[in-house]
């Protein structure tokens, strides 16, 4: 419990409570809408977000299924991936990107991360490309951007499809060091571009904790292409472009009107909430940036950073004593992720005798989130890293 001006507040990791009530009329509105015209399946508030959203995003096509793992098959079914087919991945990241992989026969071939922005190190996807790699899906880990000038050019140099999974970094602009490493296709000619719109397919979470989260499951794919949005709209619904015309093997993944609703209601908070995000971190760095026993999130000079997390690296202290303290002082923290994929059991079979991955292995180590959500105060993010700093100074003697 956290002290402020006379009023205990309970300090969570995410707060979803105080940012409905700040948008609880249109939230209201919209959800009495759909039930209303009962229209829960493919009601209108689908389409409007869907355009809403490409606009935001700048590109073409947004198509909205289930959730963030579906938009990842779905965008594997498209692009005609096979059994067999290799796919790089960063070995640091949430199982969903492996999973599906391994789901559709596929072999999912693992990279590690860059130490500073925790994204797949590209220095190194080249060495793991073989005969079969068909695709690489980068993550744009924590809220930033993975380095996509060198995703990009080693993609279109070795004929590969790029899957970009921006489930954490909705919003995030990055900045091209070369034009020439864009999509032939991409739907403007700036140097800037937002994640998920970079690659062939982008695919997204609304888990009510993103930054865009809706009450309930949901996900989306993006895409510059028409025949791949096409095609990516016929999978989302069973393989039919016409009622009962069924053309390719498909899925039942569509996000649902109620969730639509309630996307319309949260998108034109999507910049304010990115902002509070922001300023909360840089809040927390400004307490935690001097400390010899902790590495603030480095940024990527390419990419805004949209602070789905804010995580910090411990150097020589006990993180699991740290949690410990803090959570007496009423303070929660998360360790994403505790275990590489390659050491989870049902990845075991994809890891090749003798692969290290010594940066992940140091991050599943070390790493520890802090809370991060739209609704925390300067007095609040205050408290919680001078706690955490005298946490660290008396686990220290
Ligand atoms: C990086 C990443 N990819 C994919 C997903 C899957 O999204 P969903 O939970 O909506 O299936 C998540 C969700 O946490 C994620 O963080």
């Amino acid at each position: 419990m956290f002290n402020t001006k006379d009023k205990m507040q309970k300090i969570q990791m995410v707060d979803l409570k105080s940012q409905y009530e700040k948008i609880k009329t249109e939230i209201d509105a919209g959800i009495h809408e759909v039930i209303n015209n009962t229209q829960f399946i493919k009601g209108p508030q689908i389409k409007i977000f869907e355009d809403n959203l490409a606009a935001t995003l700048g590109v073409k096509h947004v198509i909205g299924c289930a959730n963030g793992t579906d938009a990842l098959q779905i965008a594997m079914m498209a692009l005609d991936l096979k059994p067999g087919d290799e796919v790089i991945l960063p070995v640091f990241t949430y199982v969903a990107t492996a999973e599906v992989i391994a789901l559709l026969g596929l072999i999912p071939v693992m990279v590690d991360v860059d130490v500073d922005t925790f994204c797949i190190d590209t220095n190194l996807i080249e060495s793991k490309i073989s005969s079969k790699t068909k695709a690489i899906v980068p993550v744009h880990l924590f809220g930033q951007c993975a380095n996509m000038d060198e995703v990009m050019r080693i993609a279109k140099k070795h004929n590969l499809f790029v899957i970009e999974d921006t489930a954490q970094a909705i919003g995030s602009v990055y900045q091209f060091n070369s034009i020439s490493n864009k999509m032939e296709n991409s739907s403007n000619n700036e140097i800037t571009q937002k994640a998920g719109t970079i690659g062939h397919i982008g695919t997204t979470s609304f888990f009510p904790s993103k930054n865009l989260g809706c009450y309930g499951d949901g996900g989306a794919l993006m895409t510059n292409d028409d025949e791949l949005a096409k095609k990516i709209r016929m999978i989302c619904n069973h393989g039919q472009s016409v009622q009962y015309v069924h053309d390719v093997i498909g899925v039942n993944s569509r996000l649902d009107s109620i969730q639509a609703a309630i996307l319309n209601a949260k998108l034109p908070h999507l910049k304010e909430y990115e902002v509070a995000r922001q300023n909360a971190a840089s809040w927390y760095d400004e307490i935690l940036g001097n400390n010899a026993n902790i590495i603030v999130p480095k940024r990527n000079a390419n990419s805004t950073h949209v602070f789905h997390q804010y995580t910090i690296q411990l150097v020589g202290i006990d993180r699991d004593k740290l949690r410990a303290q803090l959570a007496e002082k009423g303070i929660p923290s998360m360790v994403y992720y505790p275990i590489e994929l390659h050491k989870q059991k049902a990845f075991e079979i994809y890891h090749k005798a003798g692969e290290t991955y010594p940066i992940s292995a140091q991050l599943c180590q070390t790493v520890l989130s802090l809370p991060m959500h739209t609704e925390l105060s300067k007095e609040t993010v205050s408290f919680i890293a001078s706690q955490v700093i005298l946490s660290i100074d008396s686990l220290l003697v």
